[in-house]
């Protein structure tokens, strides 16, 4: 569970008819952009949603129930047309290069300084330490070369005591179990080791192994970290251990997913991660990234976009249960992409839409539960259930909503509600994430061939994310989608860190 302000905004404080909240929605994101980066919005033309007959909502032989209605409503506000994505691809590449330009943009596209893929050839055993959003882990990365490599590692939750405790208790928390790690594994301390440091968090990057956080997110409030270097930080935190461990590479796990992908398959160009967070990277042409003033080794480097502090009010569909839980949220008008489509959001959003029905009776006959009223209780897991169920009467669904959530009694209408609620949010944040996955290969001019590394809960465990997003591509790249292919690549963020340290070093 997250940390909450107490002050939270209650949900329909500002009202959800509809055209007037989304004429809110966009004032509100106008005010934080214009407000925080004093910045011109570009206005961008955005189409109505024709749903092209594909919609989820039955209508009961042609009486609309108020049910149906509210669905109607709900799916044209969380709908994004084939239109929609193609005006947002356009503007994210617009917004991509103003990032590699200079910076202070909405796409920070922040230079990784990993500038070689891996041969294959690498050999070697090198630790790493990942730090995700819900765990981190501890690894050793032993390289055995020709594309093949074995990991040792465990596992940890990051509760939420830790997300908030002092960043001097995190590192020594960090320092405690790598030294755990190598006990366990019976390891030599007395000799020096390198680590690969995957630290998901946007960070501005000096070099390979140095990095001031920029801004916590995904919950994490930890004091004295922000404009802190986060390696040195490890580094005194390992040193008050005596650790004899240097840590040699700062790595997003992003880079990690691509670089670990590349390992095995050399057409990977892209690494996502879809699950507590969500972000991109990929390897771009230096002489495209103006804002780069090092050296041109091997004319090409890894670009860390940060997609998901992308916040276009006038091209994403925002809607006013976006703007209730970005305004409770501990980092209110950042991140408005990644809250719209990663683990830590999607159930948020779902529960925010479900009070709201709630509220106008149209939904368990007007009675919620205490659990439902707590902010983060339904979780995106939940909504993997929901839509997971193809029982007949929704018993699934039944469990999570009477069992789960203490929802008193729940009828088939309103679980099938519930479960159209559930397709509408996840289908979206499925066709958010395909759209920025266009934006980067057409950026980078790869349509032809291109191999997309993702990782993560969401793109791993969601039911039909993975096929919403080829749709959305197909939609949007007509037959060339086809030459984009997207695998996962499972926990490449901490073996990618070990690879980048053992290359870079
Ligand atoms: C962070 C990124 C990270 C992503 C996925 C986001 O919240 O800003 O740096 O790559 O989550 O973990």
């Amino acid at each position: 569970m997250v940390a909450w302000n107490d002050n939270i905004t209650p949900v329909f404080a500002f009202g959800l008819t509809t055209g007037i909240a989304l004429t809110a929605a966009t004032q509100y994101l106008l005010t934080a952009l214009v407000g925080n980066n004093r910045k011109q919005i570009v206005e961008v033309p955005v189409p109505s949603e024709p749903l092209n007959g594909h919609s989820l909502v039955r209508k009961e032989s042609g009486i609309l129930t108020q049910h149906t209605r509210s669905l109607l409503r709900l799916e044209k506000e969380f709908t994004v047309s084939g239109q929609r994505l193609q005006t947002l691809v356009r503007h994210m590449v617009q917004e991509m290069k103003k990032g590699l330009a200079a910076d202070g943009h909405q796409l920070k596209m922040i230079p990784s300084f990993v500038v070689r893929r891996p041969t294959g050839n690498e050999t070697g055993s090198v630790l790493a330490l990942d730090l995700g959003g819900s765990n981190f882990r501890v690894c050793e990365v032993y390289l055995e070369g020709q594309g093949r490599l074995r990991m040792r590692h465990r596992k940890y939750v990051v509760g939420d005591d830790l997300k908030r405790a002092s960043g001097r208790v995190l590192f020594d928390f960090f320092a405690e179990k790598i030294e755990g790690f190598l006990d366990e594994i019976g390891a030599d301390k007395a000799i020096e080791r390198n680590l690969g440091f995957t630290f998901s968090f946007p960070v501005g990057q000096p070099a390979l192994a140095q990095g001031h956080l920029l801004h916590w997110n995904k919950g994490f409030q930890c004091e004295g970290v922000v404009n802190r270097d986060v390696v040195q930080l490890l580094a005194e935190a390992l040193n008050r251990r005596n650790l004899k461990i240097k840590v040699t590479a700062l790595v997003n796990d992003t880079v990690g997913t691509l670089i670990s992908h590349a390992y095995t398959d050399p057409q990977t160009h892209i690494g996502v991660i879809l699950g507590t967070g969500t972000n991109a990277a990929y390897f771009e042409r230096i002489e495209e990234i103006g804002k780069w003033t090092g050296p041109n080794e091997t004319g090409e480097m890894v670009i860390n976009t940060e997609w998901g502090a992308y916040c276009e009010p006038s091209v994403l569909p925002i809607t006013p249960y976006d703007l209730a839980l970005d305004r409770a949220s501990t980092a209110p008008k950042m991140q408005i992409f990644e809250k719209m489509i990663s683990g830590m959001y999607l159930g948020e959003i779902v529960r925010y839409v479900l009070l709201d029905l709630i509220s106008t009776g149209e939904l368990f006959k007007g009675r919620g539960s205490k659990k439902l009223d707590t902010p983060y209780n339904f979780e995106t897991a939940n909504m993997s259930r929901i839509e997971r169920d193809h029982s007949l009467e929704l018993s699934d669904t039944k469990a999570v909503l009477e069992d789960i959530l203490g929802i008193p009694t729940t009828s088939i209408g309103d679980r099938r509600v519930v479960k159209t609620v559930c397709e509408l949010v996840g289908t979206r944040a499925a066709r958010l994430s395909a759209a920025g996955i266009a934006a980067i290969v057409t950026k980078m001019n790869r349509l032809d061939a291109c191999t997309v590394a993702l990782d993560g809960s969401v793109f791993e465990h969601y039911p039909h994310f993975a096929n919403r997003m080829r749709d959305a591509l197909r939609e949007m790249l007509g037959i060339t989608a086809e030459n984009i292919i997207l695998e996962l690549g499972r926990d490449g963020s901490g073996q990618g860190a070990a690879l980048i340290a053992a290359i870079h070093h």
